[in-house]
């Protein structure tokens, strides 16, 4: 059974873990914190070139104790901070030339889903992917992820994350909206923008940030924050499992640690008789599990990438990605 060791690191976080095919082996992470305002990609680079040699010494030094071999290394290929894939990538190619294992280049979008499936046990779901950068709804057809709804502009993670920074809560703002939204009651109406199967979040962070400033509670503002944001989400997703015919749905993404978003999405659910599944909330944000697992169902479909085309992509979309494992 296949060894593999995954690096992630496309923004806030740089882990570095060891998974076969039956469970994580070992993990170690080293998150960036922004000392101030967002994600500085040139900082958060420049943190993961300080850190990603001492995790990866502790990882190897764990699998060399434990008699472990090592038969590849995988890493983000994007999408990402571009300084922060390419130190991420710098790291991988040195391993698998250390070592002479094969590199794997992976989709990081496709690793939140595919840590999903093997932590929830899911098998063929719409996967509503929610991140600071990302916001998708995805489902599996004929050899490619495809992307039935997603985001016009950003992410609902940084909605989030701009709403608080711009109301002087700390970053990331998404878990302190949700502590304050729990406070909430009235229900103040924002911007809901579904354009067929996509949304849009920039016009209701905007109109909160306004109605913060007219004098309307925190509580109550973060609540309808929340409940605006998510019934778009939710829609969209309830449209997908309609449109392809599925009867699971899977949480993948930072956002997705949010109880309220877990409730909305389970009634809605259950409401059409579809199985709802959440993994742990460790392999909902970035985790380089996630990494190491798709680089191991890559690794056994033959599915390696050379040298030369190891070249990170910020941009990279999931369904560019032709699915050689399923
Ligand atoms: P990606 O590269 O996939 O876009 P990411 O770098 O945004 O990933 P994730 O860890 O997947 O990283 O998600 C982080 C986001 O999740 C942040 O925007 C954060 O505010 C948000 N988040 C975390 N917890 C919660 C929560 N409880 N409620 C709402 N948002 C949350
Ligand atoms: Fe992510």
């Amino acid at each position: 059974m296949p060894v593999v060791l995954g690096i992630e690191g496309t923004a806030w976080n740089l882990g570095v873990a060891i998974v076969d095919d039956e469970d994580v082996i070992v993990e170690r992470a080293d998150a960036y914190l922004p000392v101030s305002g967002g994600i500085h990609p040139r900082d958060a680079a420049q943190h993961h070139a300080d850190s990603i040699v001492g995790l990866l010494r502790q990882v190897l030094t764990f699998a060399l104790e434990k008699g472990l071999k090592i038969d590849a290394v995988s890493f983000s290929q994007g999408p990402g901070l571009g300084p922060c894939l390419r130190t991420v990538a710098t790291a991988a190619r040195a391993i698998a030339l250390n070592f002479n294992i094969p590199l794997i280049g992976v989709n990081h979008c496709i690793a939140h889903v595919e840590v999903g499936i093997w932590k929830t046990g899911a098998s063929d779901p719409i996967t509503l992917y929610v991140s600071g950068a990302n916001s998708q709804v995805l489902s599996y057809n004929r050899g490619r992820y495809r992307v039935l709804g997603e985001t016009l502009d950003i992410g609902v993670g940084n909605a989030f994350d701009k709403f608080a920074r711009s109301i002087g809560l700390p970053h990331p703002g998404g878990p302190r909206i949700e502590e304050h939204a729990r406070g909430g009651e009235r229900y103040i109406e924002l911007p809901y923008t579904v354009k067929g199967m996509d949304f849009s979040f920039t016009g209701l962070t905007t109109a909160a940030r306004e109605a913060y400033e007219r004098g309307v509670s925190l509580s109550d503002l973060c609540h309808s924050f929340q409940e605006t944001t998510f019934a778009m989400l939710v829609e969209v997703t309830e449209r997908a499992v309609a449109h392809a015919g599925k009867e699971e749905v899977l949480l993948a993404g930072g956002v997705g640690a949010n109880r309220r978003l877990q409730e909305m999405l389970g009634i809605m659910c259950d409401e059409r008789g579809v199985g709802f599944y959440v993994p742990e909330t460790r392999f909902l944000g970035d985790n380089a599990v996630m990494i190491a697992h798709l680089g191991n169902l890559q690794l056994k479909a033959r599915d390696v990438t050379p040298l030369e085309e190891s070249g990170v992509n910020p941009s990279f979309r999931p369904d560019e990605v032709r699915v050689t494992w399923k």
